[in-house]
């Protein structure tokens, strides 16, 4: 039987090449973000095994339009891979509450609505749930964002120990710099790109690939017996912790 993975964040960069890595290992995947313009176009490129959810994952009301696209299949694969640095004027408590709400909704709520919505049908034993973190959460530099992100640790190490005798696993990936998606659209400067690189010890920037070869990685037999880890993907920039 085809197996099922469902990737947030699906149409664009790293989820976009987790999706196609893992629709060329057999998988059907479901792709899920905000654009449907965008999915469509992913979905074309990762092939005929894609299917797209338009859906907010940070949003409630809207999660359990994945759900219904899963359709009462097991879910071998979950990759709670959307997220963004959002920025906002912290001129006043406000904006430094708009700010905050809108990093922790968008890093870390999404990953918790859509794990919670999907538990109930992830396989026993064998599903693996995968939290998409950041360097940022190793070093700082972020602001919200690396709290947000950090968060994520506790909550992957926490689903680790809960679901473990379940048969389910659940790994953490924090990516270093990677380009070629949009999170530095608008962001990012020639000197900015190039600090990146000197900082990382392979002196390269990471590729969407770089992320979908360790998620290959986690959900084929050489993960077996990871869970409840932190996987630093990112040239050496932070050494392991
Ligand atoms: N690039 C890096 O250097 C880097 C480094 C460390 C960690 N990361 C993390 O890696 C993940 C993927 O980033 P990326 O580099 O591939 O950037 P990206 O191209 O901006 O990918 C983010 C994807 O998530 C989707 N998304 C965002 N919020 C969503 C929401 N609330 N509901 C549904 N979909 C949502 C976006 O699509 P829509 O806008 O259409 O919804 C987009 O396809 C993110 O969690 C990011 O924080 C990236």
């Amino acid at each position: 039987m085809t197996r099922l993975a469902v990737v947030t964040g699906g149409g664009t960069g790293i989820g976009k090449a987790t999706a196609g890595m893992l629709a060329g290992e057999g998988f059907d995947v479901i792709i899920v973000g905000r654009r449907a313009e965008v999915l469509a176009d992913a979905v074309k490129w990762i092939g005929p095994q894609a299917t797209a959810v338009t859906a907010d994952v940070s949003d409630p009301a809207q999660v359990p339009a994945v759900v219904e696209a899963v359709a009462g299949r097991a879910v071998d694969v979950l990759v709670n891979n959307a997220g963004a640095y959002i920025s906002g004027d912290e001129g006043t408590l406000d904006g430094v509450a708009a700010r905050w709400h809108a990093n922790l909704d968008s890093n870390v709520l999404s990953a918790v609505l859509m794990t919670t919505a999907l538990l109930p049908h992830l396989r026993r034993p064998g599903g693996k749930i995968i939290l998409t973190s950041s360097i940022a959460a190793q070093r700082g530099g972020g602001g919200p964002y690396s709290a947000a992100k950090a968060a994520l640790h506790g909550y992957g190490l926490d689903l680790a120990t809960s679901l473990g005798a379940e048969g389910i696993t659940a790994n953490v990936i924090s990516p270093g710099y990677v380009t070629d998606s949009e999170f530095f659209d608008g962001r990012m400067t020639p000197e900015g790109h190039q600090a990146r690189v000197d900082a990382s010890l392979v002196k390269r920037a990471g590729v969407p690939d770089d992320i979908a070869e360790a998620v290959r990685w986690l959900v084929g037999p050489g993960g077996g017996f990871v869970t409840g880890q932190i996987i630093n993907v990112n040239g050496g920039t932070v050494l392991g912790r």
